[in-house]
């Protein structure tokens, strides 16, 4: 006999823990409809007040990552790896360490979901390619990822569909920043699309899910504990984001910005993230010993273009146009471009993030519902980052755009983004911790 839902939520109301039995009974009550929402609602709640001990949390997450399809990748040979970042504005890593680390011969499946981001998710940007296919079914994808050792695509079968109930119920519950929640959220989904290795890229700052370095690096400790105690290889960076990441902020800006890095046509901090989170990758596949091997592996694909030259052979294989790679003219381009200028001289002491990425997405670069149209084109340079001294009337951002009255909308939203000061201002450090 399975618990009610009025035992399993009448236990954790008290704060006791629940058990195995009655936590796979509670996800199967959610995907089956035997749980009403209001239950849901209830119990998501007092999760949020009591909290969950790591018991409870691995059972939550093992349940929610079997709760619809879960794809088997072990007839493709070889480790298969995979990347997940919570989320920030600029942050292209997925399109340079995805080719970088197959051109290492660490094979990349990636299978995203269509985010609701300031921007669009890396399937957006990718669609901004020409003739790039990302619905592409499992055994095509198996197949790419054979041959060519790396596919981006969207998700075809249906991972933890469990989650979309309880993140659409934690949505207008206030029961979103809950760390459970958040670890089994995002883990049920790696989990159920069959990779070794998983590497998490866990933001901090003022565009991220989580606000402090404290805050994020609990969660990191959280996924990497419970991700690894399921079995596979994980581990996390919690990375800066006090400041967009890449200067590009857009979908196709993202992908020509990724096009600049693999090119080894600009540095800075995408192109360091990048390598970073590729270096962990390498290392927890085995493919080298040491970090400093894995850093070293990676910058000789990136400056001999074996990595450039992979992002080709994927878009190629995925439908898309590999000319891109040599001429990023070849992406749409907006009609129109316009400066936000600084109004004093000043050093860049603080960039509101999110203020930044609500701005693209004004411009029409993301979606405010699942079904918006988002337009590839639009979208933001940042002309400065926090340290560097403007004088009064230089460019702080380039605003790309194709309507004037979303534009003006942006461009106010962005002047209010920056704060500057007289005194000189240190860099934000970039890497801020690592987990294991
Ligand atoms: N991203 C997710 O997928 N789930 C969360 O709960 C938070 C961020
Ligand atoms: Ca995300």
């Amino acid at each position: 006999m399975s618990a009610t839902p009025g035992e399993i939520l009448r236990k954790k109301r008290f704060g006791a823990e629940l058990n195995e039995t009655e936590i796979r009974a509670f996800v199967k009550g959610v995907v089956d409809g035997e749980f009403a929402d209001y239950q849901t609602a209830a119990l998501l709640m007092a999760i949020c007040i009591h909290g969950m001990t790591e018991r409870e949390t691995l059972a939550l997450t093992l349940a929610m990552a079997k709760s619809g399809d879960t794809l088997h990748m072990e007839d493709v040979p070889g480790v298969k790896a995979d990347k997940h970042s919570t989320g920030g504005v600029g942050d292209t890593t997925s399109l340079i360490l995805t080719p970088l680390v197959a051109a290492c011969g660490v094979k990349m499946a990636k299978m995203s979901g269509r985010g609701l981001g300031f921007t669009g998710g890396t399937l957006d940007k990718l669609e901004s390619i020409p003739g790039m296919n990302v619905n592409i079914p499992i055994h095509a994808f198996k197949d790419i990822v054979r041959k060519v050792g790396c596919a981006i695509v969207g998700q075809s079968a249906e991972l933890a569909p469990a989650d979309k109930v309880l993140y659409a119920l934690r949505d207008v519950t206030e029961t979103v920043d809950c760390l459970p929640l958040i670890v089994s959220s995002i883990l049920s989904k790696k989990l159920a699309a069959g990779c070794d290795v998983v590497v998490l890229d866990v933001k901090m700052g003022s565009g991220a899910l989580m606000e402090t370095e404290e805050q994020a690096t609990k969660l990191a400790q959280a996924m990497v504990r419970i991700g690894n105690l399921s079995g596979k290889h994980f581990s996390a960076l919690i990375t800066d984001m006090n400041q967009p990441l890449g200067n590009y902020i857009g979908n196709a800006l993202e992908v020509e910005e990724a096009i600049d890095v693999l090119s080894g046509k600009i540095a800075g901090d995408l192109r360091d993230v990048s390598l970073e989170l590729g270096a962990y990758i390498l290392l927890g596949a085995k493919a080298v010993e040491t970090m400093a091997e894995g850093r070293r592996l990676l910058l000789e694909k990136l400056k001999n273009g074996e990595g450039l030259a992979k992002l080709g052979e994927m878009i190629a294989a995925q439908g898309g146009n590999p000319k891109v790679i040599g001429n990023t003219s070849l992406l749409p381009k907006a009609r129109y471009s316009a400066e936000v200028k600084a109004q004093s001289d000043g050093y860049v002491a603080a960039i509101q993030t999110a203020d930044v990425g609500m701005a693209a997405k004004m411009l029409g670069a993301g979606r405010e519902r699942k079904e918006d149209a988002i337009d590839p084109s639009v979208g933001i340079i940042l002309r400065k980052r926090i340290g560097d001294f403007v004088h009064a009337g230089e460019s702080l951002f380039t605003v790309k755009f194709q309507d004037s009255a979303k534009a003006a909308g942006a461009m106010t939203k962005l002047r209010q983004a920056v704060r500057l000061e007289k005194q000189p201002v240190p860099q934000p450090k970039l890497i801020r911790a690592v987990v294991e």
